[in-house]
């Protein structure tokens, strides 16, 4: 496994991370599958770090009969994709059990990852080892949430309240990345903003959400129970989130960005 980037194992919240993070990010999967470009004629559509693989339907309907590889470093993770494909009887996914670090270098026409690369210890590097496993001439594709959140919302909220337990800013390595692409010979095309309104019947729904999170759970961890209950009260005087008739109610943003491999 790379040096860089450390596999957070997300194992054990998969059924967690089913019900309650893929309504949150439907409809950025829905907005990215239609910004992608065509692939290229050769080789399969990659898809790492696809978790429980919920992105894969939308993908094989924009790209029909074209073979994809999904993999994720968590078994079982992949075992819910071997599933879902197993109940759907499509022939053109197939799995793997890896880190991205690890995909064969130029072996894709294209790849696109969802929610993958912000995660890891260093993204920018992560980007780029996913660009490199696609053919020159093919793209790459990541959706991230940005280390920086975009202001308003209830990720920016909780990214101000986490200041009460890391009073420095985390690195924008945002700042960056379109530099090291083009140092490594390749191309950024897009860098593009996405919004979507998530609804929640409580603002502890959003806390519950976050605490499936491998590095919420790491900073719980870390900065002991006081100081992480302090981050949530400082996060619910002003939670980023607006009360409607039925919900609370609150714009992400996350990055799309393509590259030309
Ligand atoms: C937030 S989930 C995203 C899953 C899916 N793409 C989605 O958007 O629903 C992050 C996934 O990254 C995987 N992951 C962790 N370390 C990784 C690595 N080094 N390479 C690829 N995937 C990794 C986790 O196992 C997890 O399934």
């Amino acid at each position: 496994m790379g040096a860089t980037t450390a596999f957070l194992d997300w194992s054990n919240v998969v059924e967690a991370y089913i019900d309650r993070w893929i309504p949150c990010n439907r409809g950025f999967f829905e907005a990215v599958v239609l910004a992608l470009p065509d692939m290229p004629d050769y080789g399969p559509l990659l898809v790492p770090g696809a978790g429980p693989g919920c992105e894969l339907p939308l993908l094989l309907e924009r790209f029909p009969g074209r073979r994809i590889v999904a993999s994720d470093p968590s078994a079982e993770m992949v075992q819910a994709i071997n599933r879902q494909v197993e109940t759907s009887g499509t022939a053109e996914i197939v799995t793997e059990v890896k880190p991205l670090e690890e995909l064969e270098p130029s072996f894709g026409a294209a790849a696109v990852s969802f929610f993958t690369v912000h995660t890891l210890r260093n993204p920018v590097e992560a980007i780029l080892s996913q660009a490199r496993a696609v053919r020159h001439g093919g793209w790459s594709a990541v959706v991230y949430f940005p280390p920086i959140p975009e202001p308003g919302g209830p990720l920016d909220a909780l990214y101000r309240a986490a200041r009460v337990v890391r009073p420095k800013d985390p690195p924008d390595w945002e700042l960056r990345l379109c530099d090291a692409v083009r140092e490594a010979g390749m191309v950024p095309l897009t860098m593009e903003t996405l919004r979507q309104t998530w609804r929640f019947d409580t603002p502890d729904d959003f806390r519950e959400l976050m605490e499936l999170l491998p590095h919420i759970r790491k900073i719980r961890e870390k900065v002991g129970e006081e100081s992480y209950e302090a981050m949530w009260k400082a996060w619910s005087n002003e939670p980023g989130l607006v009360e409607d008739e039925d919900d609370w109610v609150g714009e992400a943003a996350a990055r799309f960005v393509l590259i030309a491999c």
